[in-house]
C-alpha cells in the first residue's frame, strides 16, 4: 500500500479487538472518578503554540523537540496537544471557573500528540486520561490524588504491579537555588558529561538528575541535594502528604531525582512505574503547579493534578492477563429470518426483544441467505441462541428458538411469550 494511504508511523489504529480493554479501563476509572466527585471537562486537540510554549517552558523536549505545530490558513501558529494541563488551564481561566476561590476537579480524556521515537509504550499519538485540581493548595488533596490512583490498581488488580516514586520539588525560588548549585557542581565535571546532558546544561539543568546515562549517573553521586534546599513551607507540605499516605497505607519511595519533563511543577512531583513494559514503565505522573496560573496571566490558583499513559495501562493489564474474560463475550441473540416479509416482521420483532430485555445483545442477520449460511453465521458469532424466523413461523406467529452453544431440542416459541422465554434462558 502507499505509504500516504498508510497510518502515520506512532500513530495507531485501536482496532475492534483491542477497544473492550479500553473501555473496560476507561469506565473504571471514570465511575472512580464520579465516586470522588470530579467533573468531565472536554477541550480542544489544537491550541494556540505559545500556550504550550509559555506552560510547559521553553528548554523541555516536549516543547523543543515534540511538537506538532503548524500554521492555519490564517497564518497562526497551532499545535496539536501535547498534554491535557496547560489547556485546561486555559479554560478555567477563560471561562472564570476559578474566581473567588472556587474549587475545580476536573478530568479529561483524550489523545495527545508527541513527535517522539515510536516504541512499545510510547507513540506519537497516544491517550491520557488526566486529573486537574485547582484551588486547593494543602496536601490533602495531592494526597487524595494518589489515594485515588492507587483505587484504580486495586480495582483493576495492579497494585502489585507498580510503585509509587514521590518527590518535592519545593518553590520556584527554592529550585532555582538547587538549580544554581547544580550547575556549579556539574560545570567543574562538564566534559565528563554526555552530550545531551552538556546540552540541557543551558536549557534545562534539572533534567540531567534522570539521566539514563551510566557515566552522567556516576557523576550525580556527590552532586548537591535537592532536598536540602527545600523551603520551610514545602517541606511542611511534604510531610503532610506522607503523613497521609502512611495513613492509608501508600507505600512510596522517595526519589529526589525525580523532576519530571515538563516545567510547571512546583512542590509535589510523583509518578507510578511499572518494571513489566521495558523502558516505558511510568504508567502515571503528576505533581503540582502552583505557579502555573499566574504564568498563564491569572490570579495566584494552586493547581495540582496527574494524567495517566491509556496505552501503557492497556498494556500491561494485557502483559499480566488481567482482563476481565466476559470483555470478549460475544452476542446473545442471532436472528435469521427467511423471505422477505419474515425479514420485515423479524425486524419489528428484535426491536420489541430490545424494548422487552434491556441490555440484550441481538444480532439481526443481514445480507440474506439461505438457512445453512445464516445458521452459520449465527454459530460463528457466538451467540447463545439462534432465533428462526421463516414463512411457516411467521404464518403461526411463533419463532424456532435453538440453543448454539449444546445440543437442546429447537423450542417454538409464540412472539408474546418471547421476551420472558428468552430473558430467562439468558439468565440460566
Ligand atoms: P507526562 O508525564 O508527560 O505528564 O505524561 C503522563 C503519562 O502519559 C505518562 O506517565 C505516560 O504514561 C503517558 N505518556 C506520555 N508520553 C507518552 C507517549 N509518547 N506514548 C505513550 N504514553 C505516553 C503530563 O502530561 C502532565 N500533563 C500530567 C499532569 C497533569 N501533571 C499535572 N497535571
Amino acid at each position: 500500500m502507499s505509504k500516504s494511504l498508510q497510518a502515520i508511523r506512532g500513530m495507531n489504529d485501536i482496532l475492534p479487538e483491542q477497544t473492550p480493554a479500553w473501555r473496560y479501563l476507561e469506565s473504571t476509572l471514570v465511575s472512580l472518578l464520579d465516586g470522588y466527585g470530579y467533573k468531565e471537562i472536554r477541550l480542544p486537540i489544537v491550541e494556540y503554540t505559545e500556550l504550550f510554549a509559555r506552560g510547559i517552558g521553553e528548554g523541555t523536549d516536549v516543547v523543543d523537540k515534540e511538537m506538532y505545530t503548524f500554521l492555519d490558513r490564517n497564518e497562526e501558529s497551532l499545535t496539536l496537544r501535547p498534554e491535557g494541563t496547560a489547556g485546561c488551564v486555559r479554560a478555567v481561566l477563560e471561562h472564570g471557573m476559578t474566581g473567588g476561590g472556587q474549587v475545580q476537579k476536573l478530568w479529561y480524556a483524550g489523545p495527545m500528540f508527541r513527535y517522539e521515537k515510536p516504541q512499545k509504550g510510547r507513540y506519537r499519538q497516544f491517550h491520557q486520561i488526566g486529573v486537574e485540581v485547582f484551588n486547593l493548595p494543602g496536601p490533602d488533596v495531592d494526597a487524595e490524588l494518589i489515594v485515588l490512583t492507587a483505587r484504580l490498581w486495586q480495582k483493576l488488580g495492579l497494585t502489585d504491579a507498580v510503585t509509587l516514586q514521590l518527590n518535592s520539588l519545593g518553590s520556584s525560588e527554592a529550585r532555582g537555588a538547587y538549580r544554581e548549585a547544580l550547575v556549579a557542581y556539574l560545570q567543574e565535571r562538564f566534559e565528563h558529561l554526555d552530550e545531551d546532558s552538556q546540552r540541557r546544561m543551558s536549557t534545562n539543568p534539572l533534567r540531567i538528575l534522570d539521566s539514563k546515562i551510566a557515566e552522567t549517573q556516576a557523576l550525580l553521586v556527590d552532586a548537591p541535594r535537592l532536598h536540602d534546599y527545600l523551603d520551610a513551607e514545602s517541606v511542611a507540605h511534604f510531610e503532610g502528604l506522607k503523613a497521609r499516605l502512611d495513613a492509608v497505607g501508600i507505600r512510596y519511595e522517595i526519589n529526589q531525582k525525580l523532576v519530571r519533563g515538563l516545567d510547571y511543577y512546583s512542590r509535589t512531583a510523583f509518578e507510578w512505574v511499572t518494571d513489566k513494559l521495558g523502558s516505558q514503565g511510568t504508567v502515571c505522573g503528576g505533581g503540582r503547579y502552583d505557579g502555573l496560573i499566574t504564568q498563564f496571566g491569572g490570579k495566584p490558583t494552586p493547581g495540582v493534578g496527574f494524567a495517566m499513559g491509556v496505552e501503557r495501562l492497556v498494556l500491561l493489564l494485557e502483559t499480566l492477563g488481567l482482563l476481565p474474560e466476559e470483555l470478549n463475550s460475544p452476542a446473545d441473540l442471532y436472528l435469521c429470518a427467511f423471505g422477505e416479509a419474515a425479514e420485515l416482521a423479524g425486524l419489528g420483532l428484535a426491536e420489541r426483544l430490545r424494548d422487552a430485555i434491556p441490555g440484550v445483545r441481538l444480532l439481526v442477520n443481514s445480507g440474506g441467505g439461505s438457512f445453512k449460511s445464516q445458521f452459520k453465521k449465527a454459530d460463528k458469532s457466538g451467540a447463545r441462541f439462534a432465533l428462526i424466523l421463516g414463512e411457516d413461523e411467521l404464518a403461526a406467529r411463533v419463532v424456532g428458538c435453538k440453543s448454539l452453544r449444546d445440543d437442546a431440542q429447537q423450542e417454538t416459541i409464540g412472539w408474546d411469550a418471547l421476551p420472558a422465554h428468552l430473558a430467562a434462558c439468558l439468565q440460566a
